[in-house]
């Protein structure tokens, strides 16, 4: 949660910052700010709401700010106080101004000892507290990085900030310790500093991941890295990405959204590519990774995720047992983190987050690893806190999402699920080897499936659009599914809620007459996810009861099957004929679409949804 942006160097900063906070929008969205060093003068521009605003107020004086090199900027998610303009960081207290990404846990602690010596804050934050400590030690005779030091030490908590100091306007200094942050060098002349490598990558494809309790110096003189505690410089390497950075513009789509989706068979190509050895002809021949041997060594795999990266977990489950016969518990992070679970001696616990930075995954892991418990993750972010804390990483390929909403990193998660299942299956269950084998050749060709299914006027997209406008007064959803289409159908739901601000339901088909039916009516859409799989007649008893209660029926089934088309209002075909394993790939991109359309109808800020943010960095 939250964006960072920081620079010194020779470039203007009041842009380069702009555009920075523009590609971290998707961490947060409620409020907006930068503060810049015009000559020895320093300028703080903050407003609630979204950049627009702020830059709005730069416009007036764009021309007298063209000489400043050196600001930060911040891009905010509230978590202590609400969305306004005075709680939006960054924060000046005397002669500190910072940014702030995280929690400081201990913040009341220190804001009953400010008010004990008559000294108040001006925001509700436990941000602004911190400017408090800085300028104490400043006050105190300490330069600035040794003041933010010390400073640190007084905070507990999951926090980077990123501060300059009046006493030495042309410096920036940035502290890792929990929140991400990274810094890279301005080839140019100059350090960056970001939330993440995305506002980077316009000016350098090498990016330092700081690690906890890294302190990152910019100025005249370059960048320093120095640890927290001790104050001795240390060496940290930069990583290459392969992120260019044209794949983070909305390349002619209306919203980045609607590009991801079209860009997910792209992303399973790359992700094939990256999990499996394509120099082999044998099924599922995973790529060596340190990450492969651990898993086949795992009696019980343990899956840990939230949101839709649990849907992918579940996904995972289904697809585990059967191919491979390993048992598989499928877990939300926020509940296991607090339970006292029992993991078996022979158990691997394996997270999954695109982002790698969601809080409570994160606890999970390093929870089981201090229990000795062997640990996984499945990510789409190179250097990401998951990749650096689990004991190896898989990565998905699914390039840079913009979206608040996952869609291809989703279907990117859901393809290592089915990988890890597919090379499972082939060594520890022989009697299953022909399927396996089957299902492989089918999956090779899924992408250019999945492409064909997605044409802009095919007949997926049409009657996803016919759809739309006769359902986008319904007053309410209901997503079922048996099988593989059960979390599709839950993935759905969070998918409308998320976007389109619609109430929905997903639901295991089976369920619905434990209770939710009595929802039943004509307002309610139901939305039956029956494609040709083992389990189609059942789906279609439960849609039959639903029907016979005054529901409108979106049926989502194959192409070819004209007797569950008779019984829908609304009929939205996926390609037929395929081994059931991969009926997921097709029919989320219409989860997916639907929401999309019925977002847009209704007008929603599809990319940046109200009170969401892509990374969730606080539990
Ligand atoms: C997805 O559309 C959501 N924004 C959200 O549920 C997300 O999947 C969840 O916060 C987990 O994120 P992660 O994959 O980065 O861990």
């Amino acid at each position: 949660m939250c964006g960072i942006v920081g620079y010194v160097g020779s470039r203007p900063v009041v842009d380069l910052l702009i555009g920075g906070l523009r590609r971290l929008e998707y961490r947060g969205y409620d409020s907006t700010g930068v503060a810049f060093f015009s000559g020895q003068t320093l300028q703080v521009r903050k407003s609630e709401g979204k950049l627009e605003n702020v830059e709005k107020l730069l416009q007036a004086d764009a021309t007298r700010f063209a000489d400043a090199r050196s600001g930060i900027g911040h891009t905010r998610w509230a978590t202590h106080g609400k969305p306004t303009t005075q709680n939006a960081h960054p924060h000046e207290v005397g002669d500190v101004v910072l940014v702030h990404n995280g929690i400081i846990e201990n913040y009341q602690d220190i804001k009953a000892e400010l008010a004990r010596h008559g000294r108040h804050p001006r925001s509700e934050t436990d941000s602004e507290l911190f400017g408090f400590l800085v300028q104490d030690e400043l006050d105190a005779g300490r330069e600035f990085v040794e003041a933010m030091r010390r400073a640190f030490g007084k905070i507990r908590g999951q926090a980077s900030i990123v501060a300059m100091c009046r006493r030495e306007p042309g410096r920036v200094v940035g502290v890792r310790n929990g929140s991400p942050l990274v810094v890279a060098r301005d080839p140019s002349g100059g350090v960056l500093f970001a939330s993440d490598a995305q506002p980077v990558l316009e000016y350098t494809r090498d990016v330092i991941f700081l690690e906890n309790g890294d302190v990152a110096v910019g100025d005249d003189s370059g960048l320093r890295i120095l640890e927290l505690a001790t104050g001795r410089e240390v060496r940290r390497e930069a990583t290459r990405l392969d992120w260019s950075p044209e794949r983070l513009d909305k390349g002619g789509y209306p919203h980045y959204m609607l590009k991801e989706i079209h860009e997910q068979p792209v992303a399973l190509i790359d992700t094939l590519n990256a999990l499996l050895d394509r120099a082999k002809t044998d099924a599922f021949p995973m790529a060596p990774q340190p990450g492969v041997e651990l898993l086949a060594k795992a009696r019980e795999l343990v899956l840990v995720a939230c949101g839709t990266s649990y849907h992918a977990a579940l996904l995972g489950k289904y697809w585990i047992e059967s191919l491979a016969r390993l048992p598989v518990q499928v877990e939300l992070a926020s509940e296991f983190r607090y339970r006292d679970p029992v993991v078996g001696a022979d158990s691997v616990v394996l997270g999954i987050s695109q982002s790698g930075e969601t809080a409570d995954t994160l606890a999970v892991i390093r929870d089981m690893r201090a229990r000795g418990v062997p640990t996984l993750g499945v990510t789409n972010v190179r250097g990401s806190t998951l990749a650096r804390e689990a004991q190896a990483v898989f990565y998905t390929s699914a390039g840079p999402e913009i979206g608040v909403a996952a869609t291809k990193t989703f279907l990117s998660q859901c393809l290592a699920m089915l990988l890890f299942a597919g090379s499972l299956g082939v060594k520890r269950n022989p009697a299953h080897r022909a399927r396996v084998e089957a299902l492989f050749h089918q999956l090779v060709k899924l992408p250019h499936l999945l492409e064909s299914a997605l044409e802009d006027q095919g007949p997926l997209t049409q009657a996803i659009r016919n759809a739309c406008g006769s359902v986008q007064e319904a007053k309410g959803f209901f997503f079922i599914g048996r099988g593989t289409s059960y979390p599709v159908a839950l993935e759905g739901a969070l998918k409308l809620k998320e976007i389109a601000y619609i109430h929905a339901e997903g639901y295991a088909a089976g369920e619905l007459k434990h209770g939710p039916i009595a929802m039943i009516d004509d307002q309610m859409i139901v939305v039956v996810l029956a494609p040709r799989d083992a389990w189609r007649d059942k789906t279609i008893s439960n849609l039959e009861e639903v029907k016979s209660r005054g529901a409108r029926i979106l049926g989502v089934g194959a192409s070819a099957d004209e007797s569950l088309r008779s019984l829908c209002d609304f009929w939205v075909p996926v390609p037929d004929a395929m081994d059931e394993s991969l009926l997921p790939f097709v029919l989320t991109p219409v989860m997916q679409l639907l929401s999309y359309e019925l977002a847009c109808l209704k007008g929603t800020d599809v990319d940046k949804p109200r009170n969401l943010a892509k990374s969730v960095t606080v539990e």
